[in-house]
C-alpha cells in the first residue's frame, strides 16, 4: 500500500500532478548537477556530429526524477520519446514492433528495465549495439532468421535496482548515471517552483517545513505540498507558513523529517524484537507485516540515507541515531554490531 510519503507513484493522484509539475528542460530541472553536466555534453556532442546519443542508464530510488530526465533528454535532442516498461514488454514481438516503429534519432524509454525477461533482453543486445533486429519467420525445420535494420535510436533505461540488471545489458549503455537524494535547498527550490505553478501562497518557513518532511524526494514534496494546500484551504489559512505546514503534516502523521508510523515501526521492531539487529529482511517483513519489496524500495533507502539503519552482510542494524529518534535507549553492547 502506498502511503502519503511513499516515493512510489500513486496512479490517479500523482499522474495529473506530475504532468503539470514535470520540468521540461535541464534549466528547470533542479539539482543532479553532475548528471545534467554529463548528459549536456553527451547531447551537445551528438548534435554536432549529427549522431544519435549513446544509450543512457538512469538508476536510483523512486521519485527522484528518472522519468523526468528521460523526457528532458528527448526534448533537448529535439526528438520523439517512446515510453514503455520492462513488465509491459511480454513477448519478443512486442519489442520488435516498438523498435521497428521508431524513427531515426528517437528516444526509447524503458522504465523498470530490470524487469525485462531474458529472451527479450537478448533481442535487445544487437538492437542496442548494431541497430539490428533478428526475427525468426516460420516454425520447425523451415524456420529462418531474417535481419532488419533499425533506425539509430537512443535507449534510456531506468531502474531502482541496478543490482538486478545483468552485466551484458549494463555494459551496453554508454553512460550509467546515479540519481542522488536532493539537498534541503534543492527541495525548497522544487517546492517553491511547484507552489508557483499550482498558485499556492507559501512563505520560506512553509517551504522549509515541507522540504524537511519530503524524504529528499521531489515526488513526495509535490504530494505533501498539495495536501498541505488542501488543509490550508479547508481551514481558511491564506498562506502556507511553517505553522500551517506542521499542523497539516502532524495531522497526516508525518514527522519533521518525513517519517511515518511505518518507518518508526520498522526501526522499533528491529530495536525491540532483534535487540537492534542484525535482522534479515524477511524477518523484518514478518514482524512488521509489510512486504519485503516495499521495505526495500520504499522505506529503507531513506532510513539508510538518514543514517538510522545500516545494511551489513548479516542483516539490518539500527544505529544510535535510529534508537534516539524513536525514543529508545541504545543497548550497551550495541557499538560492536555497527562494525
Ligand atoms: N530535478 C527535479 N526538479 C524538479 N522537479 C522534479 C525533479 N525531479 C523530479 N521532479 C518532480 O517529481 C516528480 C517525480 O519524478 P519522476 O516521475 O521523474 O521520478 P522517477 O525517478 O521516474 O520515479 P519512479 O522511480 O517511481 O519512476 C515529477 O513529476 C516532477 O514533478
Ligand atoms: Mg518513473
Amino acid at each position: 500500500m502506498a502511503t502519503l510519503t511513499s516515493p512510489e507513484n500513486i496512479e490517479s493522484e500523482d499522474t495529473v500532478l506530475e504532468t503539470t509539475l514535470r520540468p521540461g528542460s535541464f534549466g528547470e530541472y533542479v539539482g543532479q548537477e553532475k548528471i545534467k553536466r554529463n548528459l549536456g555534453i553527451f547531447i551537445e556532442a551528438a548534435k554536432r556530429r549529427q549522431e544519435s546519443v549513446d544509450h543512457v542508464l538512469l538508476y536510483g530510488p523512486a521519485g527522484l526524477g528518472k522519468t523526468t530526465l528521460a523526457n528532458i533528454i528527448a526534448r533537448e535532442m529535439g526528438v520523439n520519446i517512446r515510453i514503455t516498461s520492462g513488465p509491459a514488454i511480454e513477448r519478443v514481438g512486442d519489442l520488435g514492433s516498438i523498435l521497428t516503429n521508431l524513427e531515426e534519432g528517437d528516444v526509447l524509454f524503458i522504465d523498470e528495465i530490470h524487469r525485462l525477461n531474458k529472451t527479450i533482453e537478448e533481442v535487445l543486445y544487437p538492437a542496442m549495439e548494431d541497430y539490428k533486429l533478428d526475427i525468426i519467420i516460420g516454425k520447425g525445420p523451415s524456420a529462418r532468421t531474417i535481419q532488419l535494420d533499425l533506425p539509430r535510436f537512443t535507449l534510456v533505461g531506468a531502474t531502482t535496482r541496478l543490482g538486478s540488471i545483468s552485466n551484458p545489458l549494463r555494459n551496453r549503455f554508454g553512460s550509467t548515471n546515479r540519481l542522488e537524494f536532493y539537498e534541503h535547498d534543492e527541495m525548497k527550490k522544487i517546492i517553491t517552483r511547484s507552489a508557483r505553478i499550482l498558485d499556492v501562497p507559501i512563505d520560506q518557513g512553509g517551504a522549509d517545513a515541507i522540504a524537511a518532511a519530503s524524504r529528499k524526494t521531489p515526488r513526495v514534496a509535490n504530494r505533501l505540498l498539495k495536501r498541505v494546500r488542501d488543509f490550508a484551504e479547508i481551514h481558511g489559512r491564506e498562506r502556507v507558513t511553517k505553522e500551517v505546514a506542521r499542523e497539516a503534516l502532524t495531522l497526516f502523521e508525518v514527522d519533521e523529517i518525513g517519517l511515518e508510523p511505518t518507518d518508526r515501526n520498522i526501526i522499533t521492531a528491529i530495536a525491540k524484537k532483534f535487540n537492534g539487529g542484525p535482522a534479515g529482511i524477511q524477518a523484518i517483513a514478518a514482524v512488521t507485516g509489510e512486504e519485503r519489496e516495499t521495505i526495500e524500495d520504499v522505506y529503507e533507502p531513506y532510513l539508510i540515507q538518514l543514517g538510522f539503519l545500516i545494511r551489513t552482510p548479516r542483516g539490518r542494524v539500527v544505529t544510535p541515531d535510529g534508537f534516539t529518534h524513536v525514543g529508545l535507549p541504545i543497548p550497551e553492547d550495541h557499538q560492536s554490531k555497527l562494525l
